[in-house]
């Protein structure tokens, strides 16, 4: 761990941050969402298979490149490099991945702003403040902008600090509370009417959609989101990682998580649909399915919290809270990494750097709003279904095929003397060159 640029101070410290980034909206939100669009538990299975055998992988890779290299991605991935057009490569796909996290982190700003005020609505109807609470739930370019600066500025406040003083101290606070709000919240859920049907349609899968394209497109899609790739966030985590960890578990240990996050934000948010349902608000969209997206979070939940009466304010609160932290400790990644560029590569102080390129995304997350109907779809596609499968293809393809075979197996090894005994030794040298770029480059192939 270099002291100059700084590193995680412990395990746990660093299980907190990955976990963070990669638990998100994308979890909370993107999966249930995902879920009740695609035929529930089906969606779920498939979910789970391709998080384990496709994304974990691609995410091993990230982590491994980040801790050889001890530096952000650019360096990282040409430290690996042995000549001028693999350095020109490596660069291609560490700067690509650093603009990718930029991009991501201009539209998921606005969204984040938007968590943040409908979480204080509920304070402001508590305080019998009518005319401000309805300010906060409805669209104007004021609040918009407002939120998505305060958003930012949360984000920035976090970077300057540095990996453990910012990043670390702030995921182990946050992390804990966002798991806990998340029970909290499954639980009250389940004791309410028709939270057993939501259960059931949750849980119960339509083993005939299983090999549908674009069930599996939405869940390798879904998976490489939440667990941040393609976008250098996980190479510049694993850059902080001390040597003498083991990485493949802490990976797993995180990979596990995030999908569990996702599981139990789903046992959270199909059932209070259908709780919803039974207060009499509807949840099924004219072509039968479940109403997701923005409808889902903006309308069905609130009308749910609505008729919950006084304790639905309560819930409410918790409930955006709950977004609001998931979108924190993964937006703080998203700025680490063109932070870490800029300060190992261009010399400059780590608070000019961050308060710099958080304002500069800070500037085109206006743009977007104040062109919100196009440019929100235009850089979420972008950047989530073309940038990160490209990027993190191109990052297998760069381990696999350029990183020589006995440096990565001694870079496995640091911290894990018996790896050679398991599975992950035996087949994830290939399974990274060979299954994953083909398995990532067809599924992308199919998207378009
Ligand atoms: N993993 C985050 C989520 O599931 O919401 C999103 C994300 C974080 C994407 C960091 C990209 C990134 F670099």
């Amino acid at each position: 761990m270099g002291v100059s640029r700084g590193g995680f101070s412990s395990r746990f410290g660093f299980i907190m941050a990955a976990a963070g980034s990669a638990v998100g909206l994308g979890n909370i939100w993107g999966f249930p969402t995902q879920t009740a669009s695609n035929g529930g538990a089906a969606f779920v299975l498939v979910y789970l298979v391709l998080a384990f055998s496709l994304a974990y992988p691609a995410f091993m890779a990230e982590l491994l490149i980040g801790r050889y290299g001890q530096a952000n991605a650019v360096s990282s991935m040409q430290k690996i490099a042995r000549n001028t057009w693999q350095k020109r490569f490596g660069f291609v796909v560490g700067f690509g991945g650093i603009i990718c996290a930029a991009l991501i982190l201009s539209f998921y700003s606005i969204i984040a702003g938007w968590m943040m005020s409908y979480a204080i609505e509920p304070l402001a109807r508590l305080g019998g403040f009518t005319g401000a609470a309805d300010w906060l739930i409805n669209h104007s370019l004021i609040r918009n902008i407002l939120f998505t600066a305060l958003f930012m500025g949360l984000t920035i406040f976090i970077i300057r600090r540095g990996v453990e003083e910012g990043i670390e101290k702030w995921s182990k606070r946050l992390m804990p509370m966002l798991i806990g709000l998340l029970i909290l919240l499954i639980i009250y859920v389940f004791t309410l009417d028709g939270a057993r049907e939501g259960f059931n349609a949750y849980l119960n899968p339509d083993i005939s959609r299983v090999f549908e394209p674009d069930l599996l497109i939405s869940a390798l899609g879904q998976a490489f989101f939440s667990l941040s790739l393609g976008t250098s966030v996980m190479i510049i985590y694993g850059s902080y990682i001390a040597k003498k960890e083991n990485l493949v578990t802490l990976g797993a240990q995180v990979t596990l998580i995030d999908v569990s996050i996702a599981f139990l934000a789903g046992l959270l948010i199909i059932p209070a649909m259908y709780v919803a349902q039974a207060q009499g608000v509807a949840i099924f969209a004219e072509d039968g399915s479940l109403i997701s997206g923005s409808n889902l979070v903006f309308t069905v939940l609130p009308a749910l919290f609505t008729g919950m009466g006084d304790v639905g304010l309560f819930v409410a609160f918790g409930f955006f809270v709950l977004m609001s932290i998931a979108a924190l400790t993964s937006s703080i990644s998203m700025l680490e990494g063109p932070v870490s560029y800029v300060v190992e590569r261009h010399d400059t102080p780590r608070e000019k750097a961050t308060t710099f390129i958080g304002l500069g995304i800070l500037v085109l997350s206006i743009l977007i709003v104040i062109n919100l109907e196009w440019m929100l779809d235009f850089v979420a596609t972008l950047s989530t279904q073309y940038g990160q499968p490209i990027i993190a293809m191109l990052c297998c393809v760069f381990a696999g095929w350029i990183w020589h075979r006995s440096d990565i197996l001694s870079e496995i090894k640091q911290g894990n003397e018996h790896v050679e005994h398991s599975l992950f030794w035996k087949i994830w040298p290939w399974y990274t060159k060979f299954v994953c770029p083909t398995a990532i480059g067809l599924v992308f192939w199919h998207s378009l």
